[in-house]
């Protein structure tokens, strides 16, 4: 199929100016084509309207990559960034109907059992050791140094992680994160580690996420478990720390939070629901593909092209009315695969957030014009630089919450 010439959602430009591009695209209407990656095309939905259609319509639309036509044909490079979200593997992500009902029960009932108090103080306590790394300093890079890792940690735990392998899946994950040359041996590394935990929760197991996917009623397969757990830590992690990166941003940033900042949590929630609104953390993705060929607002849909939801212009669609609620936003997506895990990502995110802004003291923001990260999925600013009144490790030790229980 030959594809007109369409705005580009990776690379320089575009991480440097994602509102722009999203303009572009929105005025070519409200289903257009995208380039993802080099040579690589997707439909992309901008209006909020035709989104919550899509979304709702399980009958029209599938999750199924398998109908990749490109892929199938080998138009899409091997090595494209993009298989590693959009390439098919056997978890929910990509399952429609009732297999994806199976799945997502068990995935639902699995994180419906994490204590969400217990999450918030693991969560502090591991934010807490990293800004001890760096309080002396006076200096902090709130990406690289803390917001990607937070949620890894944090996850570690929640999967029951003994500490060696919990250390191995930390550094497999930021391999995978940093989406370089090594990224591929990180992917195999994080599935290792993962195989390992499942081997070892069958013998020993614990109160983890791991150990319920393993004893759940619905009696998932060693494939499905280690596949579901993959989504886990591969879906949740970056859009966590591109959320609590682009929310300490704001905080420091926007004049009627900053001006503000003792206000505590209601201003971080505040500011937190905000960015969601305007920065999406997961930008464009919510991949489908039309079950026969489909018209959606006007605009043709053959079979076997990704038909992409792009969550940031939805949230910002013009033609919304201004009397929307503040959380009427598509940020989690909609519909049966929308996020499950709401709950415990918005307490690793508020949990991080807070407590880098009650220990570093005095925060000011060395850079204004941040670049994103590359890639059409995620809006996840690549640094957030700071500089900081520099700490003594023992004032924070004394500040630090004292530790509670481990999942
Ligand atoms: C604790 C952290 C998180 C975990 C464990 C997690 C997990 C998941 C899982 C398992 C799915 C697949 C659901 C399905 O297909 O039925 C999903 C979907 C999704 N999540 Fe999350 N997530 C997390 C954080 C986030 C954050 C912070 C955002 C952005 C605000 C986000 C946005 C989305 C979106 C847009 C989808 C829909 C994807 C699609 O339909 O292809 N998630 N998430």
């Amino acid at each position: 199929m030959t594809v007109p010439t369409a705005p580009r959602l990776f690379g320089e430009r575009y991480a440097a100016h994602p509102h722009e591009t999203l303009d572009q695209l929105r005025s070519l209407g409200p289903v257009a084509w995208a380039e993802i990656d080099e040579g690589v095309h997707a439909l992309v939905v901008t209006s909020h309207r035709a989104a919550l259609d899509l979304l709702h319509d399980t009958a029209t639309y599938s999750k199924d990559a398998r109908l990749w036509d490109a892929l199938n044909n080998g138009q899409v490079p091997q090595h494209s960034p993009v298989l590693a979200l959009m390439g098919w593997r056997p978890s929910l992500l990509y399952a429609d109907d009732s297999t994806h009902e199976r799945l997502r029960t068990a995935m639902d009932d699995c994180l419906g059992r994490i204590d969400l108090h217990e999450l918030e103080e693991i969560t502090r306590r591991h934010a807490s050791a990293l800004i001890a790394r760096v309080a002396p300093l006076g200096m902090v890079d709130v990406m690289a140094d803390y917001a990607d890792t937070v949620p890894l940690l944090a996850f570690a735990d929640l999967l029951g992680c003994p500490p060696d392998v919990g250390a191995r899946l930390v550094e497999a994950c930021q391999g995978v994160i940093n989406a370089g040359p090594g990224a591929g041996l990180a992917a195999r590394d994080l599935i290792g580690c993962l195989a390992e935990l499942v081997a070892l929760k069958r013998h020993a197991p614990g109160r983890d996420i791991t150990t319920w996917m393993l004893t759940h009623s619905t009696q998932l397969s060693e494939e499905e478990i280690l596949n579901q757990l993959f989504v886990v830590v591969g879906a949740g992690t970056i859009p966590t720390a591109a959320w609590i990166g682009q929310s300490v941003r704001l905080l420091l940033t926007d004049e009627h939070y900053s001006s503000s900042l003792t206000g505590g949590a209601v201003t971080v929630r505040r500011a937190m629901e905000q960015t969601l609104r305007t920065h999406s953390p997961m930008a464009n993705f919510s991949v489908h593909f039309a079950r026969r060929n489909t018209v959606l607002h006007g605009v043709p849909i053959p079979v076997g092209v990704p038909v992409m939801i792009s969550h940031q212009a939805a949230n910002t669609d013009p033609d919304l009315p201004s009397t929307r609620g503040a959380r009427d936003h598509l940020a989690w997506s909609a519909g049966p695969h929308r996020c499950p895990a709401v709950g415990p990502a918005t307490r690793i995110a508020q949990a991080a957030v807070e407590t880098i802004l009650d220990e570093l003291w005095a925060m000011q923001l060395s850079d204004q014009h941040i670049p994103n990260r590359p890639g059409p999925f995620h809006q996840c600013p690549s640094t957030v630089h700071a500089t900081f009144k520099p700490t003594t490790a023992v004032r924070l030790a004394a500040a630090a919450p004292k530790p509670g229980g481990t999942t």
